[in-house]
C-alpha cells in the first residue's frame, strides 16, 4: 500500500498531539502525508495486540510517531525479551528482528521489509566462524549482534556497541576473536589489555566518516562537540570527543547538554535526540543507511494489516543462537 493522503483533516486534529512533539523535525506538509498512517497504526497495534520496537535510526515520524519502545541495539534486545503482546513489529534491520525472536520466541515478529540488511551481517557467514574457530582454536569468540542467527549459533556471545569491551573482558581470557566488524574490535582492543584478532568487515555508514571531517566540522561551527559511534575508523573515535552506542551518545548529550553537537552516525539520529534535546543545536552531516530507510509507515501498516513479514529460524540455529545472546544480556 502506497502512503495515503489523511482522509479528513480530522485526522490530522486527532494526531495533533503526537504532531506537537515532532513539528520542530518534521514540516507540517510532511505530517499530512503521515498523519492517516500514524493514526492507522495505532488502531492497528491495539487491534491486534502489538507492539513496535524502534531502532535510534528509524525516522522521526516512527520513533516519535508509532513506536512503543525505542532504543540502540542493545536497549531493544533487552525489551524485546520482556513483551508480552501477541505481536512484536521490529522497525530496525534484519538482524534486530532475529534477535527479538530469539529472546521472545513464542510471540510473532514481523519485518515490515525483509530486504533492511545491514553491511555488517553480510561481511560473515557462519562457515567462516568455524573457518576462524579451526585457525585460532580455543579462542573464544566474541560476534556484535550485526550478524545472522546462523553466524551467533557459531559464537561463545554476542555484543554491542554498548557493551563491546564489557563482554570482552568478562571472558577473563587474554586473547578473543571479535566478530565481524572491524573497527568496533580495533577501537575495544585500544581501551582494554585483551588482545583481539579481528574480521575484514564493516559498516557502510561509519566508515565513510575521516577525522578530516571533523576537523572540517570543528573550524565551521566553533565549539562543536564530536560523538562517534564506535563502528567508525580508530582515527575518527581519536578525534572525537565523546565515543558510544547511539543510546550513549543520547545520554551524553542529555547530561552535557552542549550547545552544537555533531552525531557521527546515521542521519535520523539528530532528528530524534533534537525532539527531546531541543537545546542542542545538531550540525547534521547526512549519512543515510540504505537498510534502515527502507522501513516506512507504509510498510509498518501494511505488516500490522497483513501480518507480514514472519520472521521465523529454524530450531538447530535458533537454540545455540540464543545461548551466545543470552549469555550477553546475563552480563551485568
Ligand atoms: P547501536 O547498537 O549503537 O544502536 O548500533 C546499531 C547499528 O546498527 C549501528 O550502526
Ligand atoms: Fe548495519 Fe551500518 Fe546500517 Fe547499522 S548503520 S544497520 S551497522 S549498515
Amino acid at each position: 500500500m502506497g502512503i495515503l493522503p489523511p482522509r479528513t483533516p480530522e485526522v490530522l486534529r486527532r494526531t495533533a498531539s503526537i504532531y506537537d512533539r515532532v513539528r520542530h523535525v518534521i514540516p507540517a506538509a510532511e505530517w499530512a502525508v503521515f498523519a492517516d498512517d500514524v493514526e492507522e497504526i495505532l488502531r492497528l497495534k491495539k487491534e491486534r495486540n502489538a507492539v513496535i520496537l524502534a531502532h535510534n535510526y528509524m525516522r522521526p515520524e516512527i520513533f516519535h510517531g508509532v513506536a512503543d519502545i525505542g532504543g540502540d541495539s542493545l536497549a531493544l534486545a533487552r525489551e524485546a525479551a520482556k513483551i508480552d503482546a501477541n505481536i512484536i513489529v521490529v522497525a530496525g534491520v534484519h538482524f534486530m528482528a532475529e534477535t527479538a525472536k530469539l529472546l521472545n520466541p513464542s510471540r510473532t515478529v514481523l519485518m515490515p521489509d525483509m530486504e533492511a540488511g545491514c553491511s555488517l551481517a553480510d561481511s560473515i557467514t557462519a562457515e567462516d566462524v568455524k573457518a576462524m574457530r579451526a585457525r585460532y582454536p580455543s579462542v573464544p569468540v566474541v560476534t556484535y549482534v550485526n550478524t545472522s542467527a546462523a553466524v551467533k549459533a557459531e559464537s561463545d556471545i554476542c555484543c554491542t556497541s554498548g557493551n563491546a569491551k564489557k563482554i570482552v573482558e568478562s571472558l577473563g581470557v587474554p586473547e578473543v576473536i571479535m566478530l565481524p566488524d572491524e573497527y568496533l574490535a580495533q577501537n575495544v582492543a585500544n581501551e582494554t589489555d585483551v588482545k583481539i584478532i579481528t574480521w575484514k568487515g564493516h559498516c557502510e555508514v561509519h566508515e565513510r566518516f575521516t577525522a578530516a571531517d571533523i576537523a572540517l566540522f570543528r573550524e565551521q561551527n566553533p565549539g562543536v562537540v564530536v560523538l562517534a559511534h564506535p563502528e567508525c575508523p580508530t582515527d575518527v573515535v581519536a578525534a572525537a570527543d565523546y565515543a558510544g552506542s547511539t543510546a550513549g551518545m543520547i545520554s551524553w548529550v542529555g547530561a552535557h547538554k552542549p550547545e552544537r553537537a555533531v552525531l557521527l552516525t546515521e542521519c535520523s539520529m539528530s532528528d530524534n535526540v533534537a525532539v527531546t534535546q531541543p537545546e542542542t543545536e545538531f550540525v547534521r552531516p547526512c549519512q543515510l543507511c540504505p537498510h534502515m530507510k527502507r522501513i516506512t509507515l507504509a510498510n509498518i501498516r501494511a505488516a500490522l494489516e497483513n501480518m507480514e513479514h514472519i520472521v521465523e529460524i529454524p530450531d538447530a540455529v535458533a537454540a545455540p543462537a540464543r545461548r551466545a545472546v543470552e549469555r550477553m544480556i546475563a552480563v551485568k
